[in-house]
């Protein structure tokens, strides 16, 4: 019986008790959907000066290898387009390169840099990967949905910001961070987070980079290592060592 019992044991439903996970699944479907604002009769194409830059990023290639300009040429378009890939956009680009479509929609679609839906004037990236994670990604995230009171995925009602939750944009050491536009903003705490978004409501720019005071990534408890005067080139560089 017991035997029986132990055979029986794997058709059980698994459960697992200390922790669970979300289905991890991406922010836009895969499938294209007409709607009014994103169908393929809308007009798309660079204006003069994007056209201009479009041509000098695809002479970079050998002509037999311009497709492989459509990620640079996708990011062009895409700004043009108020930060976000219309399917005009990807059969523009895949005109363009002369690609078939499908090509240039399997690379909007894979790489989340492309948005598919339209954004936000600001679009706000909460990095909530590892490190991040550790250091309180969490508290900033959960700062920006109640400030914002949006949660991630929306847009605010005055079509001012975007919420997405991102994995590592590669800027680690100043932990916990956000990106709005092309900015990065780290070393972030719910306050300095909440001034970032104030300052952005309110029309102004906030000074990019970290927010505690630290110059770039340089140790937080002062020098412990390196500390007399450099020399050689570069040697009155920095502000601190003239
Ligand atoms: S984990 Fe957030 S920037 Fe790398």
């Amino acid at each position: 019986m017991a035997f029986r019992c132990m055979r029986l044991r794997p058709l059980l439903p698994a459960r697992r008790a200390f922790s669970t996970s979300r289905a991890a699944r991406s922010d836009a479907l895969f499938v294209h959907r007409d709607t009014p604002y994103n169908n393929s009769k809308i007009p798309f194409e660079f204006d003069e000066a994007n056209t201009k830059i479009a041509k000098e990023v695809v002479a970079h290639y050998p002509p037999q290898y311009k497709k492989a300009a459509v990620i640079p040429l996708l990011d062009l378009a895409q700004r043009q387009n108020k930060g976000w890939t219309s399917i005009s956009v990807m059969n523009y680009v895949a005109k363009f390169l002369d690609m078939p479509p499908m090509r240039v929609y399997e690379v909007a679609t894979f790489y989340t840099m492309f948005n598919r839906e339209p954004i936000g004037k600001h679009f706000v990236q909460v990095c909530t990967t590892t490190p991040c994670m550790l250091c309180n990604a969490y508290d900033i995230l959960s700062t920006v949905k109640e400030h914002l009171k949006i949660g991630v995925g929306e847009t605010t009602p005055d079509g001012l910001f975007t919420l997405v939750e991102v994995e590592c944009q590669g800027a680690c050491s100043n932990a916990p961070m956000l990106v709005v536009g092309d900015d990065f903003y780290e070393d972030l705490t719910p306050e300095s987070t909440k001034k970032i978004l104030d300052a952005f409501k309110k029309g102004q720019k906030p000074k990019p980079g970290p927010q505690s005071g630290r110059h770039t990534s340089e140790n937080s408890a002062g020098l412990t290592a390196l500390t007399s005067k450099p020399y050689g080139p570069g040697e009155h560089c920095q502000p601190e060592f003239k």
